[in-house]
């Protein structure tokens, strides 16, 4: 990450349904299917109405049908119901760096809010918050694009 699109926040100090996420996000990782990159990912959605859907990475031995943990708690909101997003939560490991979307997840976000709060978590609860359309600038989405005219 670079320094332009993310601001460092204290857990302590998030509102009580961010901790929640923070927490589902970390919790749920330690479910991921991941025997070939053994990279756990945890994500959790904060829903418009206070609902929690949490998702995790779901390797494939084909490689390429791997699903990432921020589109499989998003396909699971989906089919609960949920599409309006208020944040979400993402939980990985690695080292100092603070581990972002893939392009792919950044686009499958984009499609539901470009205003969609992310706070990047370490297991040791270190965070630093952006957003969608901080991470997906010039975005091709849903609130421009027309293909009736
Ligand atoms: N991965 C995620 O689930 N989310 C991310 O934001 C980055 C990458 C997963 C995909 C794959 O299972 C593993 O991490 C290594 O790329």
């Amino acid at each position: 990450m670079g320094d332009c699109c993310e601001e460092v926040v204290q857990f302590d100090l998030l509102d009580s349904s961010i901790q929640k996420i923070v927490n589902k996000a970390k919790a749920v990782r330690e479910r991921a299917y991941c025997p070939y990159s053994k990279f756990s990912v945890g994500a959790a959605l904060l829903c418009e109405d206070g609902a929690i859907i949490d998702g995790c990475n779901v390797e494939n031995v084909s490689y390429g049908l791997t699903i990432c943990a921020e589109r499989s708690a998003i396909c699971k909101a989906i089919s609960q119901g949920q599409k309006i997003f208020k944040s979400i939560a993402i939980c990985a490991e690695m080292k100092e760096k603070f581990v972002g979307p893939c392009g792919a997840c950044r686009q499958v976000l984009a499609e539901f809010s470009l205003d969609m709060d992310i706070y990047l978590c370490k297991p040791n609860n270190e965070i630093v918050k952006t957003t969608v359309g901080k991470l997906l600038p010039l975005s091709f989405n849903p609130n421009w694009v027309s293909f009736s005219s």
